[in-house]
């Protein structure tokens, strides 16, 4: 479970806990990792582990998956969600945000999912890559984000063909506009910038992006925990939108 210390993975690593999964948690953040592992314990996960490293550096992903195997013996189930992309118009945005924008939620994904594969093949694993909904509708403010979730979708589906053969399930999950740390910072981005009251700027987005509510760290962790899950095992190569009816398109 990547990207586990805060927000969305931290969730979804809970909401495995609380399934019977022991999760195995990576992020850099190693205080907040170890908080992440004893609610994990407390939800009856007594060998959950953390493992703190920057996943954007090649080898880390691996080390991650050896301390996985060293603890537990084998590996179920990979959570790629680690990702960290700068908002801004593209003329503004140097090589720099392109390039790590990819290295961490592109390129460790790919990294993870080839180091987990011979693992996963041999317990009937389940591979969820966490995108957004950015992979299917680009957007002029995110030119780092929008071209990495895509590559991920079109990552996972590819890789899921060779699942089929394999017997690994493998699906991509895109959520919409959720609350966590992300989305407070755009709201007070929007807030300075129409010099309004966070809570108007915070309506002002959710009118813009169609929705009823922002969602929840839990929408996502649920809909992880059923794609984890043999209710799902009939659901392989998916794009799964959780997004409250903010994508136009079909
Ligand atoms: N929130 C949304 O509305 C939304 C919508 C669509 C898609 N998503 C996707 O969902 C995922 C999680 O989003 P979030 O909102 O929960 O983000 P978040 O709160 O910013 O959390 C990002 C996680 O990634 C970890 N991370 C960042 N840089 C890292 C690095 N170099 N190495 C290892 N871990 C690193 C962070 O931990 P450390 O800082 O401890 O390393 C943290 O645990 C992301 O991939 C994001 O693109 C989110």
């Amino acid at each position: 479970m990547t990207g586990a210390s805060q927000g969305l993975g931290r969730a979804i690593a809970l909401a495995l806990a609380a399934d019977g999964v022991t999760p195995v948690v990576a992020a850099r953040n190693a205080d907040a990792l170890a908080d992440v592992v004893a609610e994990a314990r407390d939800l009856g996960a007594p060998d959950a582990l953390a493992v703190p490293a920057d996943l954007s550096v090649a080898g880390e992903p691996e080390r991650v998956v050896a301390a996985t195997l060293e603890r537990l013996g084998r590996l179920d189930i990979l959570v790629n969600n680690a990702g960290a992309t700068k908002r801004g118009d593209f003329l503004t945005l140097p090589d720099e945000d392109h390039l790590s924008g990819f290295a961490l939620k592109y390129h460790a994904a790919v990294r993870f999912c080839r180091c987990a594969w011979p693992h996963l093949a041999r317990t009937g694993g389940v591979i969820v890559n966490i995108a957004g909904v950015s992979a299917q509708t680009p957007d002029a403010e995110f030119t780092v984000g929008g071209p990495v979730n895509s590559a991920l979708v079109n990552f996972t589906k590819a890789i899921a063909k060779r699942g089929t053969d394999e017997g690994i399930r493998i699906n991509a999950l895109c959520p919409g506009h959720i609350e966590t740390d992300r989305l407070q910072t755009r709201i007070r981005v929007q807030a300075e910038k129409d010099g309004t009251p966070e809570a108007e700027a915070r309506e002002t987005l959710r009118a813009r992006y169609g929705i009823r509510r922002f969602g929840t760290p839990t929408d996502i962790a649920a809909t992880v925990a059923f794609l984890c899950s043999e209710q799902a095992g009939y659901i392989h190569g998916a794009t799964i939108v959780v997004d409250g009816g903010t994508t136009p398109g079909i």
